[in-house]
């Protein structure tokens, strides 16, 4: 327990990485995993994750983030996407996952698949698209938290311009429109903001217990 508090107390938005430094596969593939078994609400996962690994895509992204050194100088930068086809076929498609995985028949899964369809239809389309993005989030604090118990450092990084992103990735072919980005990689012994102290506010601050 308290080495996972350790951890997550050395973590911080790093914002000089080591270039030299880069994420083994193995890393790679664990941060991938933990997007992949990141929960969402239906387990619907109304989202995609851009590896972004071409050059020149990073560089152009780097310009939408107003030039932050983070999306050239990590070693892995993701883009974290919702969804804007979240529909009835969507939800088809999800049910028929989970009748082939538990072995159940799609029928058995009428009562939840209505009830998505519900759900999502009593919603407006930016809420849909405000709901989705908060799923996208989730994924994101797992990306996070899993980065700083493998001590692989990371930047969340809200500071872009989504539709300068979306044009750059083309993001609308794919139904897309960007949510946050991640850089990862290792700190550089030369950032300076690692050897800032924490700032959060005290527990009694934060936290209600009635
Ligand atoms: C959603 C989100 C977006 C953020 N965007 C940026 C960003 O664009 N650039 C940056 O350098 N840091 C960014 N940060 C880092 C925060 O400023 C940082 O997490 C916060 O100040 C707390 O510091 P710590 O993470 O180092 O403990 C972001 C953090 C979050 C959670």
């Amino acid at each position: 327990m308290e080495e996972y508090i350790n951890n997550l107390k050395n973590r911080y938005a790093t914002k000089k990485f080591d270039v030299s430094r880069k994420l083994t596969a193995d890393q790679m593939q664990l941060l991938i995993n933990t997007l992949i078994l990141a929960p969402s609400s239906f387990g619907l996962q109304p989202y995609k994750f851009i590896l972004v690994e071409d050059a020149q895509l990073l560089e152009k992204l780097r310009e939408a983030c107003y030039n932050q050194p983070q999306v050239t100088e990590s070693s892995m930068f993701v883009v974290l996407c919702y969804r804007t086809d979240i529909n009835e076929k969507m939800v088809d498609n999800y049910i028929r996952k989970i009748s082939e995985v538990r072995k159940v028949s799609e029928e058995s899964l009428e009562g939840y698949r209505t009830g998505m369809l519900k759900a999502i239809e009593s919603m407006s389309p930016e809420q849909v698209q405000t709901w989705a993005s908060r799923q996208v989030y989730i994924a994101l604090g797992f990306l996070l938290d899993a980065a700083a118990q493998n001590k692989i450092d990371a930047c969340p990084m809200e500071g872009f311009n989504k539709d300068s992103v979306d044009e750059i990735l083309s993001l609308k072919d794919y139904n897309l429109k960007s949510s946050v980005c991640c850089a990862l990689g290792f700190r550089s012994s030369e950032d300076e903001a690692a050897k800032r102290s924490k700032v959060r506010l005290e527990e009694q601050e934060l936290v209600i217990t009635l």
